[in-house]
């Protein structure tokens, strides 16, 4: 990603967060303050500042943008945090935790405002194309995480079904952020809907490789996250949907209330995924959706500085894998 790019959003996000805020309300924006701190990749915004440049805009002008896909991302992930029982984020510990399940709640939702809010610094009719657009993708991401948590309950899952949940839960937000770029930046509909596109299917491998990752990375620390914690949640990865296709669940011998039977089960799961080949596989796909993103960059943009960025931002995820 670009270093340049990157710089300028983080002055934005500085300038937020040294807002004046009612001090009263101390308690509802500590965990906001908290969770945007921690850092994060920031990919989002990052594409937001892309979608720009592929439209012939200023990244200035969609720093707004960008911020608000970000507020939104680190929303939802404060709530997801709470529905998935997780205890770590960011390598710290997640906001439920540290604080209740009440200020998650809330200063979830005040992210979520602000993430509508930043976008009134944009002229009406502007503000108005962006909030759909956002709104639009909010309601789906709402849809992909009740999927994701009905799944944890249903054991005869397709591929389809799991594209599809982690399609509205994960991608559609990436898309988002190219299309209100470009949307600054007064872009083509043609144009906005190609970003879109591009940003769905790295959205798609975006996802199945976290987890992959939730199961299998061993830079544990750079994660940021509790390593099996899908697997104790009984999701359903593209890692389980894979191995399912091929071959019955390991049946656990430790019942539930054991204290080692977590590690255990981890355990059987892991070696479940590497024995049916779902570990090498779900690698290809990632490697497929990429490629599948990288032939669409031509479409991109006819700027080859520009085309770059998005080749080099594909690098970057795909050494996610490394
Ligand atoms: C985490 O997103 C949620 C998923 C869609 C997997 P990121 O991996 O982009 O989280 P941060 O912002 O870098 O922490
Ligand atoms: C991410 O799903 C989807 C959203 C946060 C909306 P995960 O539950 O896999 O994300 P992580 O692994 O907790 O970051
Ligand atoms: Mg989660
Ligand atoms: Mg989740
Ligand atoms: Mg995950």
């Amino acid at each position: 990603m670009s270093t340049d790019l990157n710089e300028l959003f983080s002055n934005r996000l500085e300038d937020y967060l040294n807002q004046s805020q009612n001090p009263l309300s101390y308690n509802l924006y500590h965990p906001e303050r908290y969770t945007i701190e921690r850092g994060g990749k920031r990919i989002r915004p990052y594409l937001v500042l892309l979608g720009a440049l592929a439209a012939e805009g200023s990244a200035s002008n969609a720093l707004d943008a960008a911020l608000s896909v970000e507020l939104f991302h680190n929303f939802t992930l404060v709530h997801d945090d709470l529905l998935d029982k997780s205890l770590l984020r960011r390598g710290h510990p997640t906001v439920h935790k540290k604080w209740n399940a009440n200020q998650a709640v809330l200063s979830g939702d005040v992210m979520f405002a602000n993430a509508i809010h930043v976008l009134s610094n944009y002229p009406d009719e502007l503000c108005g194309k962006l909030n759909k657009t956002l709104s639009l993708t909010a309601k789906e991401v709402c849809e992909g995480q009740q999927m994701d948590l009905d799944f944890e309950n249903l054991t005869q899952l397709t591929e389809s079904n799991y594209l599809e949940m982690i399609r509205l839960k994960t991608a559609v937000l990436l898309g988002c952020a190219l299309k209100m770029g470009s949307i600054t930046a007064q872009g083509s509909a043609t144009l906005s809907s190609t970003l879109y596109q591009f940003g769905v299917e790295i959205g798609i491998a975006f996802q199945i490789l976290d987890d992959y990752l939730d199961a299998f990375s061993d830079t544990g620390s750079a994660f940021g996250k509790t390593i099996g914690g899908d697997i104790l949640n009984d999701k359903k990865t593209l890692l389980w949907i894979l191995s399912r296709s091929v071959a019955a669940e390991p049946i656990l011998s430790l019942p539930s209330n054991h204290p080692e039977y977590s590690k255990h089960k981890i355990e059987a799961y892991l070696n479940w995924f590497k024995e049916t080949g779902a570990k090498d596989e779900c690698i290809k796909r990632v490697t497929a959706y990429h490629d599948r993103a990288k032939n669409r960059v031509p479409d991109l943009s006819k700027n080859p500085e520009i085309q770059d960025l998005f080749y080099k931002l594909l690098s970057d995820l795909q050494q996610r894998l490394t």
